[in-house]
């Protein structure tokens, strides 16, 4: 394993020269836009150092009944031009913008905030453009909280008809809400090449074509480099379009791999401006396995406004020297379960490698629940025989097409949905609003290590095949296709490998392992690890019964693997506690390395937080999530104390809790686990492992172990618990990328409150959230030292639980204003503060 480890971080490093190089040479002439002008509301004249020059709307904006206005609270992240002032008004107020014919892009910015003694929340209004109505009874206080987001943009494509001079916009405060006044930040608009009115798209479940006129307006709505980073505004070639990574819109647990320009080829500019260059270097492939391929889909979903047509453009490029003819990699396209395009051949549309090419597809999706699931499934042709069963994506767009009223406005999103349709713990996927531009210049050692981290998590996903980071453990309940086949089997032979140990330890011949996952039945894949598959089976325990088992193949080829597999069964086998996940038994034989385990029916405490691959997943309570910590804490806590000599996890992570059918929490994956300090010895000096966004900055720093690295990756999981976010959103501005960093530093300023997960609000009695908030910051104390031991923990976990029970049954009111910029009690690592009332808890369940 550590040479696995260790050639990982070299080829890293690599890759990073590699990468810096290769984006240097990235070279395409910027668009020279017929207009672009960039208007600071309210503001006055100020360049900015990506490039685009802020002038003052004064001129453009004759109403004398909108005022220019400053943000009564600047965000340190957003203070920056267009967001420190705005244009409010009480009444109606139109922009006058020169434009010349042709296609532009109209951006507003927004950053919601109470504007003199205006409130966030009374700003409600509508933005109309000629025909098209943009936005209708917005409110950007509740679009931004719904989505968290702390500035958002925007942006339309509208066409400026022959003849005309300007582009008009017009701002409404809406009629039926009293105080209510519209405001705006910035408005940018851009001319660009029209893309649209060229080809015609194809409306998907229908034979028509769909024409995208002179006549129809579209709003942007989603845009992705598919495998890679985010591409901020300044970097797209002089059209500050902004992309972003499709991370958070895949799709179960087939990844696919991420493909990188072969040096051997060049990749042609794109026609149009039709996307910058980089987004064509790199690509999401669904991976090597063409059997497995073919028994699988690469999929996306993005949550999107019901009732509109929706242009879905595809953006391709083969960047491979050894696929340039046709016939090698053929697919078919689905969106929404239609097919969209039945043969797909990149090579064939656009005539060798190295050519970029898009497809657009138009999708109508029906009226029903407000917001829905829009579906984009790639699945390998068969029918021609291609040389690879493969599927490849470069890049995406989605925009809405106006109604036939040249309507574009969609309901706000809401916080909590109906029970009926209610991913309310899962975000909707979209952060893609926020502009990135948050993520700039930024020098000073703490945004440099973020930078490299996010970099580093980077390079580590493309070298992986599907999913390295996921261990031998991680189990996901999705699996690629989801048959409810499971096989049996009758055998009840238990003969004990000779070096392995005994005891509760079942020894499984291969045999019954193959019939148990009907011959590693693709259709049971639970998981995908760089280290092996995991499969669902069912295996017979004692005459009769039979039971769930999750089973875990190493890569047969991997002799590496040996001495790591019987760590771990020697480990597992040993250590046995209600909130670990329990190896039932393990299969040697030949090459062949299986472990098998209980099946964990609720999978990883990170779906039901975020990101969740079933969006009807219902969220978790506040008392739900406290449990599953507390059971997670009790495993660690056995762990790091209850066996003679500690056990250093070393890989806490929320993929790495798992949920039983009761929703009992087991802490997984000790593959990689060290054996702790003994007795003489603080540490264990060992290559740093763990999983970025959850490791210990110390034992980064220091590479030494201690158990109060898992003290702070345990940190990380219940802000993540609490936040209901991932550790680490490259996305974000600087600040909140890694989560421990800035959830630490909004409890220091008493704002905690304020990111919490958006469906626990209202719902957290404040003394419980103090308790968790004041523990979860202890643990990602920048010391080690410092930080309570997981005893503490456990302890003061069980208090927080307490303090919310006893709330809900009345004892105190809940309460929803935070405010822990009062110091609380502090938490005492020698553990010495328990009060009569939790005495008893100390001797629940357990071991
Ligand atoms: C890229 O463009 C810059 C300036 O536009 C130029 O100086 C440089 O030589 C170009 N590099 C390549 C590889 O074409
Ligand atoms: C701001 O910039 C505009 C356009 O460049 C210019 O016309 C105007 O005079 C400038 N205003 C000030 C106050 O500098
Ligand atoms: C669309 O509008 C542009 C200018 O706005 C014009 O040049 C073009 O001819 C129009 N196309 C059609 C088909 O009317
Ligand atoms: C807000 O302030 C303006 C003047 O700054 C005043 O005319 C207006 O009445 C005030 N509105 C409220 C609701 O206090
Ligand atoms: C306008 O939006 C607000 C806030 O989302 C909502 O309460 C109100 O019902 C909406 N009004 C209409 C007419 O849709
Ligand atoms: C303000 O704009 C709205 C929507 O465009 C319109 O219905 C309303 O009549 C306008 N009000 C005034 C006073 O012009
Ligand atoms: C690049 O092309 C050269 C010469 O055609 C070939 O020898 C080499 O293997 C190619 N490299 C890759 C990575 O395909
Ligand atoms: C592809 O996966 C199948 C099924 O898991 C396996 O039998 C086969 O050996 C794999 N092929 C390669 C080349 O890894
Ligand atoms: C791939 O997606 C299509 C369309 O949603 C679906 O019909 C098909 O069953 C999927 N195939 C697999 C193997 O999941
Ligand atoms: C978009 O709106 C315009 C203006 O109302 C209308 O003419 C056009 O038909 C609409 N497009 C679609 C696709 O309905």
């Amino acid at each position: 394993m550590r040479n696995i480890i260790q050639l990982l971080g070299i080829i890293t490093i690599c890759f990073l020269t590699y990468n810096l190089i290769d984006v240097k040479s990235q070279n395409q002439t910027n668009y020279v836009p017929i207009d672009q002008i960039f208007l600071n509301c309210g503001g006055p004249n100020s360049t900015e150092s990506d490039g685009r020059k802020w002038i003052s709307d004064t001129t453009f904006s004759p109403s004398t009944t909108a005022t220019a206005a400053t943000a009564a609270t600047q965000k340190p992240d957003v203070s920056q031009v267009p967001y420190m002032t705005a244009r409010v008004s009480r009444s109606n107020f139109t922009y006058t913008i020169p434009a010349s014919p042709g296609r532009v892009f109209l951006r507003l910015h927004f950053y919601s905030a109470a504007y003199g003694n205006l409130t966030a929340a009374d700003a409600l209004f509508s933005a109309t453009s000629s025909a098209y109505t943009l936005l209708k009874n917005f409110s950007a206080a509740q679009t931004m909280e719904a989505l968290q987001l702390t500035h958002m943009v925007k942006e339309f494509s509208i066409n400026i008809p022959a003849g005309e001079e300007s582009l008009t916009v017009t701002f409404a405060p809406a009629s039926d809400h009293t105080n209510s006044y519209a405001f705006v930040n910035g408005i940018e608009l851009v001319s660009h090449p029209d893309t649209f009115a060229t080809a015609s798209a194809l409306a998907v479940g229908q034979s028509s074509g769909f024409q995208i006129d002179n006549a129809t307006a579209l709003e942007n709505v989603r845009r992705l480099n598919v495998g890679e980073n985010a591409i901020k505004p300044s970097d797209d070639n002089g059209l500050f379009r902004s992309w972003g990574n499709d991370d958070d819109y895949l799709f179960g647990a087939a990844h696919g791999v991420v493909r990188r320009l072969d040096p051997n080829v060049t990749v042609a500019a794109p026609v149009n401006y039709a996307a910058p260059l980089g987004l064509y270097t790199t690509l999401r492939s669904m991976g090597p396995n063409s059997s497995v391929n073919r028994n699988s889909n690469l999929t996306w979903y993005f949550k999107i406004d019901s009732g509109f047509s929706y242009l879905v453009r595809l953006h391709f490029c083969e960047i491979s020297g050894d696929i340039y003819k046709t016939n090698q990699i053929v697919f078919t396209i689905f969106l929404n379960k239609q097919t969209a395009a039945a043969v797909a051949d990149v090579i064939a549309w656009a005539g060798g490698n190295g050519v970029p090419i898009h497809r657009d597809f138009v999708v109508f999706v029906a009226t029903g629940p407000s917001q829905q699931n829009l579906w984009l499934d790639l699945h390998p042709y068969t029918a021609s025989s291609p040389q690879f069963y493969d599927a490849i994506l470069n890049g995406l767009e989605i925009f809405k097409i106006n109604d036939s009223r040249g309507n574009l406005g969609g309901p706000n999103p809401t916080l909590t949905l109906p029970e009926s349709d209610a991913p309310s713990s899962n975000k909707p996927p979209s952060k893609n609003h926020s502009a990135a531009i948050g993520g700039g210049v930024g020098a000073g050692a703490s945004a440099l290590l973020v930078v490299v981290i996010v970099i580093l998590v980077a390079r580590r996903r493309r070298n992986a095949a599907a999913g390295e980071e996921d261990g031998w453990l991680t189990l996901s309940k999705y699996g690629n296709s989801p048959s409810l086949f499971s096989g049996t089997t009758t055998t009840t032979a238990t003969s004990i490998g000779s070096s392995l140990p005994s005891g509760l330890c079942r020894h499984f011949s291969f045999a019954e392992i193959k019939a148990a996952t009907n011959n590693f039945d693709e259709a049971l894949l639970l998981g995908l690890g760089g280290f092996g598959k995991v499969y669902r089976g069912e295996v017979e325990i004692t005459d009769g019964t039979t039971t769930k088992v999750a089973i875990k193949r190493g890569n047969p080829l991997s002799q590496q693997g040996v001495h790591e597999f019987q760590t771990e069964i020697e480990m597992l086998s040993k250590l046995r506690h209600r909130h670990l996940v329990s190896l039932i038994g393990f299969c040697q034989e030949k090459h062949e390395m299986i472990l098998v385990y209980d099946y964990m029916s609720n999978g990883t405490l990170r779906e039901h937080l975020y990101n969740a691959p079933n969006p009807a997943t219902p969220a978790l309570s506040w008392k739900q999530r406290l449990g599953i910590c507390i059971g997670a804490a009790r495993g660690l806590h056995y762990l790091h104390t209850g066996v003679k000599q500690t056990i250093i996890h070393r890989d806490v992570k929320t993929t790495n809790i798992l949920l039983d059918e009761k929703w009992v929490a087991k802490v997984s994956d000790f593959g990689l686990s060290k054996t702790g300090p003994s007795m003489e010895d603080t540490h264990v000096s060992t290559l740093v492992k763990g999983s970025f966004g959850y490791l210990d900055p110390e034992y980064y720093r220091r590479q030494q172990l201690t158990e109060k690295s898992d003290v702070y990756s345990f940190g990380v999981v219940l802000f993540e618990v609490l936040c209901g976010r991932p550790p680490l959103m490259r996305k974000l501005p600087k600040e909140q990328v890694s989560l421990a960093e800035w959830a630490r530093r909004c409890y220091e300023e008493g704002s905690l409150g304020g990111i919490r997960d958006p469906c626990l609000v209202g719902k957290i009695a404040a003394e419980s959230f103090e308790k968790f908030a004041e523990t979860a910051a202890k643990c990602v104390d920048e010391v080690g030292a410092e930080r309570p031991s997981m005893g503490d923990v456990l302890w003061n976990l069980e208090f927080a639980l307490q303090l919310q029970e006893s709330a809900e049954e009345g004892l105190v009111v809940v309460a929803d204003d935070f405010d822990l910029s009062r110091s609380v009690a502090s938490l005492d690592s020698s553990g010495a503060t328990p009060s009569a009332v939790f005495s008893q808890i100390m001797n629940a369940d357990g071991r």
